[in-house]
């Protein structure tokens, strides 16, 4: 099938971008992106094009040249599903929060109301494009639904995983390192596939496209995010034991990052990783290899997981312990609450958590981020239920402007590797902070001569 129009549910980090990219790439295809919630879609359509609702580099220009022309965002998903011959499924799907599999398996529930609802609309032969990342075997769940609440027409079911990460979601699409789609093996399955291959050979080359079987496309996904955060785990696992021995992980990252069997890339030891993929993924796959009976598969990756709590949870501590064992009453200054550089998103980060341990111990936070606002950063901390609202408005102070935040703080805890602030004034921070100015980066990535040389006590993760 010759695809003209496209339509994504679904209008959040992973829809938005994909789609603007497809859009700018395929000026023939008409793109449309449905959302339920209104605000997000009035953000997307927002006369200026640096207020939409991601921010991303490169994102705005993108969404400037397409939007109008062959890229839409709307809240009518019935209309927008009738037109479509490709149907996207990029909802989300957060760990389930309650019953069978609570904080373990991902919640199903926004993907079978939109598998309802195209079954409900649909009244011509569609695809339909699992985009969300999804637990194995959750095409076969859609299928079903469609092929028995329908009306009758044939949907076709394809696993296209996104592997793009955020803050570099642009470059990633522009240029992947690989197309992934799973379809059927029947000849109605292939059609399908390569009218998806089509789409994308429009900007990549068809030798970074593969096709597998359903199940594959959908395993490898989770796979791939295991295999990454697996990486992160074990370089912040090295990490500690490099404070107590005296090795720099730093050297050691870079010793073996040499060796081409493992490579130089995602070896950052830091506070943590966070993102809306790493520990939804594993904690699926973890689920996912006990409800076969699997428990050393299990525990396996569960480690993971247990390794990246340690080590938030190891960098609050020994915050507290610098500080002479007390943070009661103490000014500590955040510089960043992301759970990356370039994005706005904060799903997990490390951020949060820390913060929350250490206003358990009474600590007054002050944050400063370039691009998260202070509703978000305060809805996220309410999210945890550690305390009241109030108590965290009272806890928690926001500024816009790094060298308020520090102002008169006793500690600066670096949670963001954000660029910016390599280039800051460090010596007219230390003036501003109570003495002894501490430093706990967490991200190493400031420079711990100079800073040790302006007069600062300076930690970072694993040296
Ligand atoms: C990830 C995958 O990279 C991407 O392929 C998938 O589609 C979605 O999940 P994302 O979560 O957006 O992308 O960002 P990523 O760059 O993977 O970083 C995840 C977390 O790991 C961040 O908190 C980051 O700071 C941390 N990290 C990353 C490290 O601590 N050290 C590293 O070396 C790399
Ligand atoms: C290893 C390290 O590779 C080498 O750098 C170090 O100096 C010594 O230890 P070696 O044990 O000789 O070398 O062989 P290697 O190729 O690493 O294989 C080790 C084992 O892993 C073998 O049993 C091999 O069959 C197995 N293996 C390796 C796999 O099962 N799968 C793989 O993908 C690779
Ligand atoms: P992701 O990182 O996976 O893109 P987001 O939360 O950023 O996740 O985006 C998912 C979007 O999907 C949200 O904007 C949400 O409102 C939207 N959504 C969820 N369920 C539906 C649905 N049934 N119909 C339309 N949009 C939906």
């Amino acid at each position: 099938m010759k695809i003209t129009k496209i339509c994504c549910i679904g209008a959040g980090y992973v829809g938005g971008p994909t789609m603007a990219v497809i859009a700018q790439k395929c000026p023939h295809i008409q793109v449309t992106v449905v959302d339920l919630n209104e605000q997000r879609i009035a953000d997307w359509n927002d006369p200026n094009p640096e207020n939409i609702p991601i921010y991303e580099p490169g994102l705005s220009e993108i969404v400037s040249e397409a939007r109008g022309r062959n890229l839409f965002f709307s809240t009518d998903v019935d209309k927008a599903i009738d037109e479509a011959q490709m149907i996207f499924i990029s909802v989300n799907t957060p760990t389930k929060t309650y019953g069978k599999g609570k904080g373990m398996a991902a919640d199903l529930k926004y993907i079978e109301l939109c598998a309802r609802q195209i079954a409900r609309v649909a009244k011509q032969n569609k695809i339909v494009v699992e985009k969300s990342t999804l637990p194995v075997r959750t095409a076969e769940a859609i299928k079903s639904i469609l092929d028995n609440t329908g009306n009758g027409v044939q949907f076709q079911i394809l696993s296209n995983p996104e592997f793009l990460a955020e803050g570099t979601a642009v470059a990633d699409l522009l240029n992947p390192d690989r197309i992934l789609i799973g379809g059927d093996t029947n000849q109605e399955g292939e059609e399908a596939i390569n009218s998806l291959v089509d789409v994308y050979a429009n900007w990549v080359s068809k030798d970074r496209i593969l096709t597998t079987n359903v199940w594959s496309s959908e395993l490898s996904k989770l796979t791939a995010n295991a295999f990454l955060a697996q990486r992160i785990s074990s370089i912040n696992a090295m990490s500690e034991l490099c404070e107590k021995t005296g090795a720099d992980v730093n050297e050691v990252a870079k010793a073996i990052g040499m060796d081409s069997r493992i490579g130089p890339k995602f070896l950052k030891a830091s506070v943590g990783f966070g993102g809306s993929c790493f520990q939804k993924d594993i904690l699926n796959l973890v689920y996912i290899a006990k409800s076969y009976g699997l428990n050393e598969v299990a525990d396996y990756w569960e480690q993971v997981i247990i390794m990246n709590d340690h080590q938030k949870r190891r960098f609050s501590n020994k915050i507290v312990q610098t500080l002479y064992n007390t943070v009661a009453d103490k000014k500590i200054a955040f510089l960043g609450w992301a759970f990356k550089k370039d994005t706005n998103d904060t799903r997990e980060s490390a951020a949060i958590y820390v913060a929350d341990d250490l206003i358990n111990e009474q600590a007054k936070i002050s944050v400063y981020d370039p691009k998260v606002s202070k509703n978000k950063m305060l809805s996220d901390l309410d999210y945890l239920e550690t305390r009241t609202g109030e108590e965290n408005r009272s806890a928690l102070n926001v500024f816009d402007n790094a060298y308020e935040a520090c102002k008169d703080a006793h500690a600066i805890a670096i949670l963001t590797e954000w660029d910016e602030f390599t280039m800051y004034d460090w010596k007219k921070i230390y003036d501003s902070m109570h003495k002894p100015a501490f430093i706990f980066d967490g991200r190493n990535i400031l420079n711990a001569k100079q800073l040790e040389s302006i007069g600062f006590v300076y930690n970072g993760i694993g040296s």
